[in-house]
């Protein structure tokens, strides 16, 4: 089977695992499916106790599945009717999880080249190989000249490259992702998030991302599932899942924003940039490192948006009413900026006929910064 036309390189199918839990059934995973093309990053995103980890850990082979089937390059490494069970060494897998377990008492090429040196006797590597190896795969996440720091004296930023450093050396067909960022601070998990996402561009790496910080999910991945008890209740582009969820629990846990292509006119001090749109300009903060002219996608969510009758003169944004709806607690006007189509939300008390020319007003930190869509 192929996704897009791509072979996936691991396909997950009506997987399910279930846990005790004083005599209580707990099923963390129920009936999940997906497939993972290569080169590409899915993120699993859903709320604690969703069942995230738990889908990693039966993939990785940590944990026994109770039904369903996991292939890896076409080759099931589980499958509860065939009684397939490969070792989690014979998957193929490099594992990130959130406690790094870099050793403090190894440098960053100890540290690198361990899981070559426990490998089990008939997959070793000779001494030279493992040195090229970790010199190289040390040269891809830019650690190269730092070989023999103690890893205890880096960065968050570098330790978290380290332990990527340690999953990659292995040259495993997919990288397992589980909430890699969150024991950075939140400047740094900003920048890591977009270095992490170039890089597994720039490798076409093919990895699985655990997150619940949905801003996260939108800028790393290509395609997202979002989990709900156990189950995935929407697998979709960032874009879909974000503008049209397909349940509400999708739609109240992701929110709905308009998504607008731009380019990055200039960089402005204190950490933010100048973004150009065809519905016009914006100041959005992001500590991301963006060159001038770089494409871009703005999210901004509806209620993050003000409507004002009347075009105010010199105001950015003005348009035309195109559409309204109303909503119970909220209306929705949909406005034409100069061609584009922006959303927005407000109170039901304001409600302005099509036709009207009104001004948008986007609430300072209302928009986010996302990579330019793919394909
Ligand atoms: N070893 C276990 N024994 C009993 N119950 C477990 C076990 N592991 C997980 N569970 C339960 O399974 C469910 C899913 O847990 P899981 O760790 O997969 O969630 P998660 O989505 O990763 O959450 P978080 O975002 O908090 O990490 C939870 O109800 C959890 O309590
Ligand atoms: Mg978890």
């Amino acid at each position: 089977m192929t996704f897009e036309g791509v072979a996936p390189v691991l396909q997950v199918t009506d997987l399910a695992k279930s846990f005790s839990d004083d005599g209580k059934d707990v099923r963390a995973v129920d009936s999940v499916s997906f497939e993972v093309p290569a080169g590409t990053l899915l993120t699993l995103l859903g709320p604690s106790g969703c069942g995230k980890t738990t889908t990693m850990r039966c993939i990785a082979g940590l944990e026994r599945p109770d039904a369903g089937s996991i292939h890896i390059d076409g080759r099931p490494v589980f499958d509860s009717g065939g009684r397939i069970n490969v070792s989690p060494q014979d998957r193929g897998i490099g594992m990130v999880f959130q406690s790094y377990a870099i050793w403090p008492h190894m440098n960053v090429y100890q540290n690198t080249a361990f899981p070559l040196e426990v490998a089990q006797r008939r997959n070793r590597l000779g001494k030279r190989e493992i040195r090229q190896r970790v010199h190289d795969v040390l040269e891809r996440v830019q650690l190269d000249g730092l070989a023999r720091r103690p890893a205890t004296d880096l960065s968050g930023g570098q330790q978290q490259r380290l332990a990527l450093a340690r999953a990659l050396v292995m040259e495993p067909r997919i990288l397992l992702l589980d909430e890699p960022l969150s024991n950075l601070d939140a400047n740094l998990r900003e920048d890591m998030r977009l270095e992490l996402k170039q890089l597994q561009r720039r490798l076409g790496l093919t990895a699985v991302y655990v997150t619940h910080d949905q801003a996260e999910a939108l800028a790393m991945s290509k395609y997202v599932a979002v989990m709900n008890n156990g189950r995935i209740e929407q697998l979709g582009r960032p874009r879909e899942i974000y503008e049209r969820p397909a349940t509400a629990f999708v739609a109240e846990f992701i929110g709905t924003a308009n998504f607008l292509p731009g380019h990055i006119v200039s960089r402005e001090p204190g950490g933010a940039y100048l973004v150009s749109c065809a519905a016009g300009r914006l100041f959005i903060p992001a500590a991301a490192d963006l060159a001038v002219g770089e494409a871009v996608t703005v999210a901004v969510r509806h209620e993050q948006i003000t409507i004002e009758k009347g075009a105010a003169p010199g105001a950015a944004w003005t348009g035309v009413v195109a559409a309204r709806a109303y909503l119970g607690e909220a209306i929705d006007h949909v406005v034409d900026v100069g061609g584009t189509r922006v959303r927005v939300r407000g109170n039901p008390a304001i409600s302005i006929p099509p036709g009207t020319p009104v001004t948008l007003t986007i609430a300072e930190h209302g928009a986010t910064l996302l990579p330019a869509e793919e394909g």
